[in-house]
């Protein structure tokens, strides 16, 4: 999975480079500058001296002395002053800086804090948004693992009150799991994909460019049609995961390396995925193609079928991905965001 939010303290994590919000003396502070220093010890501020410091939104590499990295990559974010200073250009710009560095020196991993979400002000939430959004469009033309690591739980609460909506469906079809019996609402969800996903009324495949998922074919159509309709039934039902996923790539005109990108997944696992056809991937995997294949709700429980596993009202992660789908935001980044939030499972391998 290229783009990993976790939470975590930076000095800890086993990368090929952390990333320090740094001042442009470069001659350490508090925050996660004071904490980097602190563990790497007195060499890195000897080595940081030697660099005649660093201007917003660019960047410097160094050793890592004693921790557990190979390297620190040093940016120094903008201050916030109400985002019409150029705040987000600069901010955009620090992350940028860093990934070519990191390039540069052949890292494979890097994990970032969130640069300026601190002492320099920049609201947590703006930050995660510009960090998301300049490292997925780095990872969509480079192989790389990059980690945004969240400290703290402070940023959990401020999720909730970020994705109202997410929330407000959340209240409204998440059912709590009840040990005995079944909740009325849980049996409507499951009559409700139930009636979807079995209907014999699934439409004739009619030729691609004229397929529409969502219209229900006319009569005459239906009547014509129902032994094509139950010849692809039975060839859907014996395609695999892998067999299903290899054509919904096909038919949507994508390239492979479109869809593991678009899917958040590393190019490593889709080539497994492509050369075994009963590969069975985790359920986050699975939904992370059906989004980046853009699946409707019931081709997206098709798919998920394939792979062994079911949406169901009573997980959280499954009613957010709904929300999603029935919404048709596929940007697995902001999804991302969302379970993170919600200390639920990330999408991608
Ligand atoms: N691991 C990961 N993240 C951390 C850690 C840590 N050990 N410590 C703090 N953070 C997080 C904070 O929670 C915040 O979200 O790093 C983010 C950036 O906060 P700051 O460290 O305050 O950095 P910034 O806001 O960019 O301000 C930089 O602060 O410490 C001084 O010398 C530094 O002048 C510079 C300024």
């Amino acid at each position: 999975m290229p783009l990993i939010i976790v939470r975590n303290d930076i000095t800890k994590m086993a990368v090929d480079a952390i990333v320090n919000a740094a001042k442009p003396s470069l001659l350490g502070g508090g925050g996660v500058d004071g904490a980097i220093h602190a563990a790497a010890g007195p060499e890195l501020l000897s080595e940081c001296a030697t660099l005649g410091g660093c201007e917003t939104g660019g960047a410097r590499i160094t050793g890592a002395y004693r921790l557990p990295c190979k390297y620190v990559i040093h940016t120094v974010g903008p201050v916030w002053r109400g985002g019409l200073f150029g705040e987000r250009r600069l901010l955009a710009s620090c992350y940028r800086s860093s990934l070519e560095l990191a390039k540069e020196r052949g890292c494979e991993t890097v994990a970032f804090p969130l640069i300026s979400a601190g002492v320099y002000g920049y609201p947590k939430d703006k930050a995660m948004r510009v960090a998301v959004d300049t490292v997925s469009a780095f990872l969509l033309e480079n192989d790389m693992t990059v980690y945004l690591v969240v400290y703290g739980s402070q940023s959990l609460q401020l999720g909730r009150k970020l994705f109202p909506h997410v929330q407000e469906y959340i209240d409204d079809h998440y059912v709590e799991q009840h040990p005995t019996g079944s909740n009325r609402r849980e049996d409507r969800w499951d009559a409700m994909s139930f009636s979807v996903s079995e209907s014999l009324s699934i439409p004739a495949m009619r030729p691609k460019e004229s397929r529409k998922q969502d219209h229900a074919p006319a009569p005459d159509q239906l009547a014509g049609s129902t032994t094509v309709a139950l010849d692809s039934i039975f060839r859907e039902l014996d395609e695999s995961f892998q067999q299903m996923l290899l054509r919904k790539i096909d038919e949507r005109g994508m390239t492979d390396a479109q869809c593991y990108k678009k899917a958040n997944v590393d190019r490593k696992l889709f080539s497994k995925i492509r050369k075994d056809v009963n590969y069975k991937p985790s359920k986050p995997t699975a939904i992370a193609f059906a989004i980046a294949l853009e699946l409707d709700l019931p081709e997206t429980e098709s798919l998920l079928r394939k792979a062994g596993f079911a949406l169901s009202p009573s997980s959280k992660f499954d009613v957010i991905i709904r929300y999603f789908i029935e919404h048709r935001n596929y940007d697995i980044f902001r999804i991302n965001e969302v379970l993170f939030y919600y200390d639920q499972s990330l999408l991608g391998v």
